[in-house]
């Protein structure tokens, strides 16, 4: 555990129950900041783990000139948040907000995401939903290398499948979802660390 935690220092960015970074603390790794786009309960999550817990509040810049302009800023601005604390490695875990081109420029291969579906079905924000809508028989999750592309599944780092049960609901189903999540993102987490222990560092 010790060596990660020397490293390597994790951004993890969030917008709401953090459930995910809960299970990163309690796999021991080493978190530097937390960040979210709005206030969320991963908050108490991270106080209790004694993180520091910082809003970038979307909503502040989502009235600038048009979309693109807006997402570049408040991407910038969590770009500088990661800086501040001297993060190496960003981790979204249930993040809900696009980032712009800013933060994969800053953390070239070392932004990593969850996402719950087997991608590259049911990319974007309602893949639990998605995959009941369609009839999904399973469903599942993955880690993956975030890149400018939404949920992109160029880069999979780790899966898990599951089966869906006739009598799933969105909620049911979510919740064993997330139980695999956070065996999983940890794991991938740790093993894609070890292997940038032989790349250059950032
Ligand atoms: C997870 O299912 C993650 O895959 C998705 O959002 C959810 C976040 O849950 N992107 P939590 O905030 O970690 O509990």
């Amino acid at each position: 555990m010790e060596k990660y935690m020397k490293r390597e220092s994790i951004g993890v960015l969030v917008s709401g129950a953090g459930s995910n970074l809960s299970a990163m603390i309690e796999a021991g790794l080493s978190i530097a900041v937390v960040v979210a786009d709005r206030e969320c309960d991963a908050r108490w999550v991270a106080m209790e783990a004694d993180i520091p817990f910082r809003v970038v509040r979307w909503e502040e810049y989502k009235d600038a000139r048009d979309m693109s302009a807006a997402r570049n800023l408040f991407t910038q601005q969590i770009v500088r948040e990661m800086r501040r604390h001297e993060v190496t490695l960003v981790a979204m875990a249930g993040f809900m907000r696009i980032l712009s081109w800013h933060m994969f420029e800053a953390y070239p291969q070392r932004v990593l995401n969850v996402h719950p579906s087997l991608l590259p079905l049911f990319p974007g924000a309602h893949a639990v939903c998605d995959a009941l809508a369609a009839g999904a028989l399973e469903t599942g999750c993955t880690v993956h290398i975030a890149t400018e592309k939404v949920d992109d599944d160029q880069y999979i780092l780790a899966q898990q499948r599951l089966p869906v049960f006739p009598h799933d609901t969105e909620a049911s189903l979510h919740t064993r979802i997330k139980a695999i999540e956070h065996r999983i993102y940890p794991t991938a987490i740790k093993e894609y660390m070890d292997q940038l222990k032989n790349r250059v560092p950032i």
